[in-house]
């Protein structure tokens, strides 16, 4: 699918791997909506960028009726501006490590659910509400087609360390609504793919302590180092742009798999 003179929801674009993909997407004349908490982060995008192309929907996506105001808001735009919905990248997410049995007892069922609540329930909310308007944008090229969702799972949803209860609960669940979603989407020409990157530079990962990051790069095998956010989003562009890819998860890896304990 063409990115330029489309529109793209990022959820997390303010930040990491959705703003890496924000700004690949403007690179390519594509326009984006950010919906994300932090507006600080968000107006640094906006500053290296374009008001015209790149706005920013103050979100938290727990917050239903906010996910679904701000997602019409940014239909609208897209409408306005005559720069069609083209996909939606869903890149909010959060760690919150806990064990689930600790000095402190069984795992905090608040805790659990608040991870749960912003990677899994948050990437729906997001992706279901974009839906709405996604299903009703002209067809494009002799396939039919809509637009692409891009969801963000983790290594962990496979290999989910020690700590990793909820995470690896919520990744899982990406992962595992990848293929269902692309079934029910096929009719109406909209293709899903979910990314499963392992340690990635971000601000989420500066704050791992060192020992953490170290014994994650030494469980790379090629390259032996953290991925860019750069080569996240290089991914997901070509996952929006090859027509074939849809239904699947993708390991962005470096071959590595994540040991039990870090
Ligand atoms: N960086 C990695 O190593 C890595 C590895 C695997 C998966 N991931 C996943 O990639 C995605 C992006 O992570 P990142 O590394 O760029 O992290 P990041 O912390 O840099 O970015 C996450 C963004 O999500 C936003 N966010 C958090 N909670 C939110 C909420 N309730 N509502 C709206 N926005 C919210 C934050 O404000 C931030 O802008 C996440 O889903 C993460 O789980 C990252």
């Amino acid at each position: 699918m063409k990115i330029e003179g489309r529109t793209f929801i990022v959820s997390g674009g303010a930040s990491g791997l959705g703003r890496a993909t924000t700004l690949d997407l403007y690179a390519k004349g594509a326009s984006i909506a950010i919906l994300d908490l932090n507006s600080d982060l968000a107006s640094q995008v906006i500053a290296s960028t374009s008001a015209d192309r790149v706005r920013f929907f103050q979100t938290d996506v727990t917050n239903s009726e906010q996910v679904a105001a701000n997602v019409k808001l940014a239909a609208e735009w897209s409408a306005e501006t005559k720069n069609p919905l083209g996909g939606i990248v869903a890149a909010a997410g959060i760690g919150n490590p806990a064990l689930t049995y600790g000095r402190q007892g069984p795992v905090d069922l608040d805790g659990f659910k608040f991870v749960i609540d912003i990677n899994l329930i948050g990437t729906v909310d997001v992706v279901r509400n974009g839906l709405e308007y996604l299903t009703k944008v002209q067809p494009e090229g002799e396939d039919g087609e809509r637009g692409v969702i891009i969801m963000v799972a983790s290594a962990a949803a496979y290999e989910g360390q020690s700590g990793q209860l909820a995470y690896a609960a919520s990744k899982g669940g990406v992962v595992s609504m990848t293929l269902p979603m692309a079934r029910d989407l096929s009719k109406y020409g909209i293709r899903v793919v979910t990314l499963a990157p392992s340690m990635f530079d971000s601000p989420m990962t500066e704050k791992m302590p060192p020992k953490v990051k170290e014994s994650l790069t030494r469980s790379m095998e090629f390259p032996k180092r953290p991925g860019k956010p750069h080569e996240f989003s290089q991914v997901a562009i070509a996952c929006i742009e090859s027509t074939m890819i849809n239904g699947e998860v993708i390991r962005l890896d470096g071959a590595s798999r994540m040991p039990a304990r870090l």
